[in-house]
């Protein structure tokens, strides 16, 4: 049983289900493109069994029966991603038209089952063309995404609820440059400097294009981790405040400041690209709404190797099959302090919030009491900041389906949904039983 019913929560509060493009829908169906992801994971060592997106869930043939479970656990929205590649195979140039009607169909799916849609525009497949030219290490990023906000906003962005441009930009920039893993795969500073830099100056060009179409209720999606220092030396304090950093406050502050935090600056200054002084204009770009991806929280210890001269401690709380600590604290910190410092009255979102575990299927149920406690736990801390006036509107549950986890592959089952990887056959875990109870209206 889930502690909390929709009548807990104001009558305009935003119940929602989260996926993402490469995850679920199957790259291989419909003439997309090839994508970073997928020449990565072609590349012994990279990804868990050399584990692709090529069939996924093969939400791109199942989208109506994946939309009626999403309607029937009595969700208001749903926050999907379009394949850049899928649009545009080459990243520029001529669109798919195949791809271009999938995602006209999925929108109207949503429409006619009463869903709102939640659009973000990239969720990490860049399409391979783009990465030979220097991927979000070039400049001209900004131009070619622009482009593609373009072509497929001037599609369905009339049917859209709301739309972010780029899922997680930390992990765009640092998890794929710095530490090298997720496509590109790269481990080069100069890289991940550019890459966290560009990959805010095309959030800000495709916002820019949106309101060009005129578009309402754009915003930014950010993932954030809590940093908890090692002990309580000076040195531990600082080296989780870098963490901190480069991970929380760099989007944040670059996006509702227009400045990045002097601690990252200390070591990524050397490594930015010519001229990023001048292009808060862009990245500034107002915005009607601010989302937040929480999982865990990660504890800082300093070392004295080269810069950031930290490394994370496993902690001592209970894991999830990510190894990830459940710290559902940190999404009340979170929320309460990106109000503070950062959004003020702009409305927040949770835009992914859950767990993954090795749930099985047995006598054609699975039970996952253990998803049960994580979201009883992480929508108290919603509450909680709810009470304290935090101008939250929304809480999004990643994922619906078990899918693919990135370079973790399939066995890190995130759903609310249970795929049988063989079969496909979608079963409704306990914890979808748990919701639709909650979120029914009566
Ligand atoms: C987030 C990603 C999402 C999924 C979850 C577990 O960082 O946005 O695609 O991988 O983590």
């Amino acid at each position: 049983m889930l502690g909390f019913t929709r009548n807990d929560f104001p009558d305009d509060f935003l119940f929602g289900t989260a996926t993402s493009s490469y995850q679920i829908e199957g790259h291989a169906f419909g003439g997309a493109g090839t994508t970073h992801w997928d020449t990565f994971a072609a590349t012994p060592g990279n990804v868990v069994r050399g584990e692709n997106g090529a069939r996924a869930c093969d939400h791109y043939h199942r989208f109506e029966e994946d939309f009626d479970l999403v309607a029937a656990a009595g969700f208001d929205a749903y926050r999907f991603s379009t394949s850049w590649a899928r649009v545009l195979p080459e990243g520029r140039g001529a669109p798919n038209q195949e791809g271009l009607d999938f995602y006209d169909r999925l929108t109207d799916a949503l429409l006619e089952r009463g869903l709102k849609p939640c659009a973000t525009l990239y969720h990490w497949e860049l399409p391979a063309p783009l990465a030979d030219l220097g991927g979000w290490r070039n400049r001209d990023i900004a131009g070619w995404f622009a482009d593609y906000t373009e072509v497929i906003m001037g599609r369905i962005g009339d049917r859209m609820f709301s739309v972010a441009p780029i899922n997680e930009p930390w992990c765009v920039g640092w998890l794929s440059h710095f530490l090298g893993q997720h496509a590109p795969g790269l481990r080069d500073i100069r890289a991940t400097a550019h890459a966290m830099h560009h990959v805010l100056l095309a959030h800000g060009h495709a916002i820019e294009t949106m309101r060009g179409l005129g578009m309402e209720n754009l915003g930014g999606v950010f993932n954030m981790e809590w940093a908890t220092p090692a002990d309580d030396s000076a040195a531990a304090q600082n080296a989780a405040a870098l963490y901190d950093g480069y991970y929380n406050h760099f989007f944040l502050s670059g996006v509702f400041k227009g400045t990045y935090p002097e601690i990252v600056m200390q070591g990524l200054e050397p490594h930015m690209p010519k001229g990023w002084q001048d292009d808060f204009a862009i990245i500034q770009a107002p915005l009607d709404w601010c989302g937040i991806n929480y999982y865990t929280r990660k504890i800082i210890a300093p070392n004295d190797g080269l810069w950031p001269s930290h490394h994370e401690i496993g902690g001592p709380l209970p894991k999830t099959f990510m190894e990830w600590e459940i710290y559902p604290e940190g999404l009340y910190n979170f929320l309460t302090r990106t109000a503070a410092e950062y959004t003020g009255d702009l409305p927040l979102y949770v835009t992914e919030n859950g767990m993954a575990a090795p749930d099985v299927l047995e006598h054609g149920t699975v039970a996952d009491p253990h998803r049960i406690d994580y979201l009883n736990s992480h929508v108290a801390m919603v509450q909680k900041a709810l009470a304290d006036g935090v101008p939250l509107r929304g809480y999004f549950i990643w994922s619906l389906l078990d899918n693919y986890e990135w370079a973790l592959g399939y066995d890190k089952r995130f759903g609310l949904v249970h795929v049988d990887f063989d079969t496909l056959d979608r079963t409704p875990k306990s914890s979808y039983h748990a919701l639709t109870t909650a979120l029914t209206r009566t």
